[in-house]
């Protein structure tokens, strides 16, 4: 949520901090529970304006593409998820490399946006509004050969974000290929309020260490690209 400028962007230059850090814990643990119980509605705001991460898709998972890494024909059968798929830009992607593809978000207004502009294809991906702590469910069953989250778990206040791993998890299955987009950086090497990325005062990015935390054990996890410029790609395959 407060990870939301320039989204898309995959690089991104982390300040040094300033401050007290029980101070800046105070006022992020505040804003963060501040927007957890508005749920889906500043996302809906945001998205009904153009919510500032929109681009195409994420240079990432198109690099991975190209190189053959993320493929249909080697995921067989191909079923693929876009976690937090927002207006579907990654979910259009996958489906035009060959994936069946199911995009969720609780987002009612990025999920409408999606359909409209799936629109006019044969075999659009299939949008779902549903809130990724409730999965797996009956409208979202896995397993999933593909799972793809494109900064979507570290919107997530941390707390939760173990949840978030296992629901994740538990929609894969043994072989399955999981690529994660990230903010990622040492929450006190942030500036302390930031237009331009991951702050202090907004959600904190994914720390060094906390993919392994949530994913080491039920995945092997590869670094993809460089990770120490606030951002962070990981392709992690499941045991
Ligand atoms: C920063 S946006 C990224 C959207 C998309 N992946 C992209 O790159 O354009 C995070 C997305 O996660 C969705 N989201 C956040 N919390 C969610 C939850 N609990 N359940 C489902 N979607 C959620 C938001 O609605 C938003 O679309």
């Amino acid at each position: 949520m407060f990870n939301m400028l320039n989204k898309r962007s995959d690089s991104r230059q982390v300040r040094p901090s300033i401050g007290a850090p029980w101070h800046d814990a105070l006022v992020s643990w505040s804003l963060l529970n501040l927007f957890a119980r508005l749920g889906s509605k500043p996302y809906d705001w945001m998205y009904r304006r153009g919510a500032p991460w929109e681009s195409g898709p994420r240079p990432a998972l198109v690099e991975l593409c190209e190189m053959g890494r993320v493929s249909a024909e080697q995921l067989h059968p191909g079923r693929a998820i876009d976690l937090g798929c927002g207006t579907g830009v990654d979910s259009l992607y996958l489906t035009e490399r060959g994936f069946d593809v199911v995009g969720v978000d609780f987002s009612q207004v990025a999920i409408r946006r999606a359909r409209e502009s799936a629109a006019h294809l044969r075999r659009p991906p299939r949008f779902v509004i549903a809130d990724l702590l409730q999965l797996p469910s009956e409208a979202v069953p896995g397993p999933f050969d593909l799972l793809f989250d494109g900064g979507t778990l570290d919107d997530f206040p941390p707390n939760l974000r173990p949840d978030v791993a296992a629901a994740i998890t538990q929609l894969a299955r043994p072989g399955s290929l999981f690529v994660m987009w990230c903010f990622y950086a040492q929450s006190s090497d942030l500036p302390r309020l930031s237009f331009q990325g991951s702050s202090r005062w907004g959600a904190p990015p994914i720390e060094p260490g906390e993919e392994q935390a949530l994913f080491g054990d039920e995945w092997q996890i590869e670094t993809f690209g460089p990770a120490d410029q606030g951002s962070a790609c990981f392709v992690m395959v499941k045991h």
